[in-house]
């Protein structure tokens, strides 16, 4: 396995270049089951989540031409082998939950293993399933499986309680091809999810209102191939806006959707960094002290829960207190112990953590235990003196495409190597 090793202490300066979005490639991807013919999706990263997707559209018969050299994925499929998410993908990839949607609108069945909970929480999918069945779906569990049946899905009223963006995406998925028209309500509006509508778009389906709370779609028979464009990465651009900011850096981050960063740019410039609209990009620069600011998780467009550990990281060495409150999921505070292990003085009380800023932090042998959290591990270990060995890194390479050789480019000490 590998392992990531710092040596802190450099200032980031320089230009990087965000990849597509991790988490609207899989949706596409997804999408594309419910098309005969071969639809081309473009700008994707090379990334392990993106590989456990294709590992299961093949497993469900689709076709896949991959360049990944030039960030190019084809998918066909004309026929199903399987019409089942099997438990080992599921377990790896939560997103897995995604073929639920297509394979019931064009195949009538699916087969998906129950997600069960994860690193960061308990993760249900009774928001998916609630709004199938009021599409007509017949939905059953049994042996760890949710089995989903409907000769035709109808359209239907569909309230979500909790904002939802893979539920969104799923039941967008499956009304596409519904009778009649449906209305979801409380729609996640997060930009994967207008991404994915364009995209459907596109293809000929008739959908209204993505990027907002009410998403209307009016059942169409067929779905033709198209090329997509994937959107960058709005996380991957601001973990290194976080980067930049912590290391006093000076960096210019190329493609960079700040657009979708209002609520990150916000905090940052409260926190002194200054942040520059340019041609081509968003500069990013540090300064010192680091003043500490409070940040709460909200869904889009408030403060995103995949960056919740990377302002941690920083916030670690601010000066003063910082009150950070996670309210999207129960158990996204993995990070906390290993930056104590570093130094850090952070104390949590239910969904909130009290960090006080503290001088330096020290390098130490750590261990990733989920995506974000390695991003938070990384980012502290370019500030710490000494050394830092990250280890587990197959959590980072889920969602960041070579990020220890975009660091290097900007100056940081940092390798990959064997353990
Ligand atoms: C997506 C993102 C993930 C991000 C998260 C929140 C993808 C592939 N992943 O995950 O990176 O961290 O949004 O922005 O896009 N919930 C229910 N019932 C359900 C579904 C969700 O109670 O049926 C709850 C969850 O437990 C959680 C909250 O709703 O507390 C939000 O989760 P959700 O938006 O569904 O997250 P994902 O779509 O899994």
């Amino acid at each position: 396995m590998d392992k990531i090793l710092i040596e802190g202490g450099e200032r980031l300066v320089g230009e990087v270049t965000v990849s597509g979005a991790k988490n609207a490639v899989l949706p596409l991807m997804a999408a594309s089951l419910l098309v005969d013919g071969w639809n081309t999706i473009t700008n994707v990263p090379n990334l392990r989540d993106i590989e456990t997707f294709k590992i299961l559209l093949k497993h469900l018969g689709s076709e896949l031409e991959a360049d990944p050299q030039n960030n190019i994925l084809k998918i066909k499929t004309s026929n199903l082998k399987s019409n089942e998410a099997p438990y080992d993908l599921v377990k790896t990839m939560r997103a897995s939950v995604l073929v639920l949607g297509p394979l019931v609108s064009r195949f009538k069945q699916a087969r998906v293993s129950l997600p069960g909970g994860c690193a960061i929480g308990a993760r249900p999918i009774d928001l998916h399933l609630k709004g199938l069945k009021q599409m007509g779906a017949e939905v059953t569990i049994e042996k760890g499986y949710v089995n989903v049946a409907a000769k035709k899905l109808k359209g239907a009223k569909i309230y979500m309680d909790t904002t939802t963006v893979t539920g969104t995406e799923n039941l967008m998925l499956a009304a596409v091809h519904a009778e009649g028209t449906t209305i979801l309500e409380n729609s996640a509006l997060e930009p994967e999810v207008a991404c994915l509508a364009d995209a459907l778009n596109r293809m000929g389906a008739r959908i209204t209102g993505a990027g907002t709370e009410t998403i209307k779609i009016e059942g169409v028979d067929k779905l033709y191939p198209i090329e997509m464009r994937v959107i960058p990465d709005r996380i991957e651009a601001g973990t290194f806006m976080v980067a930049s900011a912590m290391t006093r850096g000076n960096v210019l981050i190329k493609d960079c959707p700040h657009y979708y960063l209002d609520s990150l740019n916000v905090k940052l410039k409260e926190a002194g960094a200054e942040i520059i609209e340019e041609d081509g990009g968003i500069r990013v620069i540090g300064d010192v002290p680091i003043r500490s600011v409070d940040v709460k998780t909200i869904p889009y467009p408030g403060f995103p829960t995949d960056m919740q550990a990377q302002i941690m990281a920083m916030m670690c060495i601010g000066s003063g207190l910082s009150v950070i409150t996670e309210t999207v999921f129960e158990n996204r505070f993995m990070h906390v112990s290993e930056l104590k292990r570093m130094g850090a003085d952070i104390t949590i009380d239910g969904r909130c953590a009290v960090v006080r800023g503290v001088k330096q932090l020290s390098g130490a042998p750590l261990m990733a235990t989920d995506l974000r959290a390695s991003a938070s591990l990384i980012l502290a270990g370019l500030v710490a003196d000494g050394k830092t060995e990250v280890s587990r890194i197959y959590h980072l390479d889920r969602g960041y495409e070579k990020i220890e050789e975009k660091l290097k480019r900007l100056g940081a000490k940092i390798e990959r190597v064997k353990e």
